[in-house]
């Protein structure tokens, strides 16, 4: 009698005993995958939100020669593949307020140019802007302070051409942005001359950053 209950105690000592032990095993694991897994890849925002401000060399026009400061906000759909930068009205008085997005997807970049209620929309150019996953990394070590921005401008000129009455082939994005507002398509004007004054008066600029320098992409109505 006496020691067929201790053997019996016996058997549920050892049964805890492994169910601890299991317990342990599976708790041990999860933690040995969430730090290897989780840590390791660590999940991509699907939304990210940069308030960036640039420091850049202003080479453009001898007046205003010196050290400009450039502010925007910068959302990044990573999964959706587009950009949208919203830049307030500017420091610089000759540059307008601006909604910009670039649809990675599309290959289209739209502006807003919010001094004119006016769309403008032209292909994408992918040496210019930085795709969302890039843009997202740069602005992540911008904000750990590895990388310093302290940089310069380069400037864009484009012509206003037709006017896009079908929004819908703009893609949802840029329909979301545009529709409602009088819609142009853009052309890069390729010739290296410099605008003349008479042109000037029909140009509207707009200062932003998509990558690690300024652009000015400068607007201008045929003549
Ligand atoms: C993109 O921008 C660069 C720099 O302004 C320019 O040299 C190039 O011609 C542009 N490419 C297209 C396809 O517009």
């Amino acid at each position: 009698m006496q020691t067929r209950r201790s053997s019996l105690s016996g058997v549920c000592y050892l049964t805890m005993g492994l169910i601890v032990l299991l317990l342990g095993l599976v708790f041990a694991s999860m933690y040995v995958y969430r730090y290897f897994f989780i840590t390791q890849f660590p999940q991509l925002p699907r939304e990210s939100v940069f308030h960036c401000g640039v420091l850049y060399e202003d080479s453009l026009y001898s007046p205003f020669k010196g050290q400009l400061e450039l502010h925007e906000d910068v959302k990044i759909y990573i999964e959706e593949n587009y950009e949208q930068i919203n830049v307030p009205v500017p420091q610089f008085g000759g540059s307008d307020p601006a909604d910009i997005i670039h649809d990675f997807q599309r290959g289209l970049t739209a502006y807003h140019d919010i001094a004119l209620d006016k769309c403008y929309v032209i292909e994408l150019n992918t040496t210019i802007v930085m795709p969302p996953r890039n843009l997202w990394e740069l602005l992540v070590n911008v904000k750990k302070g590895t990388y310093l921005p302290q940089t310069y401008i380069i400037q864009e000129e484009m012509i206003v051409t037709e006017h896009v009455s079908d929004m819908e082939q703009l893609g949802s994005f840029i329909y979301r942005l545009c529709s409602g507002k009088e819609t142009y398509r853009l052309k890069r004007r390729t010739a290296r001359r410099r605008i003349n004054r008479r042109e000037a008066g029909n140009c509207n600029h707009i200062r932003h950053f998509e990558n690690t320098f300024v652009v000015e992409t400068v607007i201008c109505k045929k003549l």
